[in-house]
């Protein structure tokens, strides 16, 4: 590795193939994005008790998320501080102490250590136990019921962290009375990709759809969206945008308000509620985000690694495993007002779509793959890839936060996370970071937002 500096360029959406594979930037990566960012760790749907805890990853580290007795959150580094063994082994569950299997140390749900065996015999009672509990994750907040975690203690607070996206966020989370739960078991994948090209694939990529999931598209397709079609025979740039200049984070969203049941093969149960509830929605949200983005596809990313589908509704997080593995985490969302048949509905469509063996997720695994292999060799980790359609294209969008480029398929939002990627790399601390948080072009969105914030 030579300069970071030298990897990606915003203007002309290139990036090197390193970025992919170099394990001195992947080292970075730890340091920079997943030590410093706000990553997701839990709906507040899979902890409501106190004792309730789920485990999970940031960055590579494994991490317990805990419902504490007073019903805040903590979350900890499953790590003993004795000789660092896991204290918990199990995915989630509920506890009144994390026992170590090595030597028996046991932890309160609070992280502080409760117990050592023959501390008075071995250790003549002389250890200080206050010094020797789990490690905190340095800040823990919720947004709507979405929890997160940062190991940065000069982190922005998690609102600014997500600024100008939390309008798109309320789309899913806030559209509703009863806010959203996660239903079913997390869905595992392990997959040979950077964690970086399913990201990619997700925030902005329209233009594979019609292309590398054209079978999926021609078995379960049943609306329109945005004019796509198998094949790429056609689009409608008018019909969706791609939204980026968000410190990161982006949107990709059609218009029509209801083709985020395009891969329903019966979407009518979906039509029906969109119809029913559409007015309360309006009522909550206003009527662009009510009438245009609620029911629509949405693809929704927070930066650097979650991403949400409102419609398919899906929810997933990867975690690294080294530059060329990850661990792709998928869990099924729904709205709690939604009845208990369509939200079944839901989670059967999402297992065939997007599930492990869904037939979305494997063109979209069997792709990043062989992206990742094919940017390794010696020579081809010399070379460029490029996002680089519709460049300069983009701009302001009346009543939406963030910098617009039209329709779904376009490479804006791709080069927007590459961009604030090589911002983070470039940065030794927060303090580096541009932020330009609250995007003046989106000055009519705010005060939409505002204006529903007074009511
Ligand atoms: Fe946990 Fe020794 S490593 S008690
Ligand atoms: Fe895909």
């Amino acid at each position: 590795m030579t300069g970071p500096t030298q990897f990606t360029d915003f203007a002309t959406g290139r990036q090197s193939r390193a970025i992919f594979s170099d394990e001195a930037l992947y080292r970075l990566e730890m340091e920079r994005i997943f030590g410093r960012c706000w990553l997701f760790l839990a709906h507040e749907s899979q902890i409501p008790r106190p004792g309730d805890f789920f485990r999970t990853f940031m960055g590579e580290d494994d991490v317990i998320v805990i419902r504490q007795r007073d019903m805040t959150i903590g979350a900890f580094l499953n790590s003993c501080p004795h000789r660092g063994n896991r204290v918990c082994r199990a995915d989630r569950g509920n506890a009144k102490a994390f026992t170590c299997n090595y030597h028996g140390w046991a932890f309160a749900p609070d992280g502080s250590l409760a117990s050592v065996p023959l501390e008075q015999e071995a250790y003549f009672g002389e250890l200080d136990k206050s010094r020797f509990g789990l490690v905190p994750v340095a800040q823990v907040a919720s947004y709507k019921g979405l929890v997160f975690g940062c190991f940065d203690p000069a982190a922005p607070s998690l609102e600014d962290y997500l600024g100008d996206a939390k309008f798109y966020l309320d789309v899913w989370l806030d559209a509703m009375p009863g806010g959203t739960a996660l239903i079913g078991e997390t869905q595992k994948v392990d997959l040979e990709t950077n964690w970086k090209l399913p990201v990619e694939n997700v925030c902005g990529d329209g233009y594979h759809l019609g292309w590398a999931h054209a079978g999926a598209m021609r078995a379960v397709q049943t609306m329109d969206i945005a004019g796509l079609t198998v094949g790429n025979d056609s689009i409608d740039l008018e019909g969706g945008l791609s939204i980026a200049g968000l410190n990161g984070h982006s949107t990709l969203a059609a218009l029509d308000g209801v083709s985020g049941y395009s891969f329903y093969p019966d979407p009518k149960p979906m039509l029906d509620y969109l119809e029913a509830n559409r007015a309360t929605v309006i009522e909550r949200l206003g009527r662009l985000r009510g009438e245009k983005l609620w029911g629509s596809q949405i693809n929704i990313t927070i930066f650097p690694n979650l991403q949400l589908l409102p419609g398919l509704n899906w929810l997933r997080t990867y975690h690294p495993k080294g530059p060329g593995r990850i661990e792709q985490w998928t869990w099924v969302t729904v709205e709690r007002a939604m009845p208990e048949s369509m939200q079944a509905a839901i989670l059967d469509n999402q297992c065939l779509t997007f599930g492990p063996a869904g037939l979305f997720d494997n063109d979209d695994g069997d792709n990043l793959a062989a992206s990742t292999e094919q940017s390794r060799g010696w020579r081809t980790a010399q070379m460029d890839l490029h996002t680089n359609m519709a460049v300069g294209r983009s701009g302001p969008r009346e009543g939406f936060p963030g910098d617009i480029a039209q329709g779904l398929v376009s490479e804006h939002n791709q080069r927007y996370f590459y961009r604030r990627w090589q911002e983070h790399i470039d940065a030794a601390s927060w303090a580096e970071v541009p932020a330009y948080n609250v995007n003046p072009l989106g000055a009519g969105a705010q005060s939409e937002a505002a204006a529903r914030d007074a009511a």
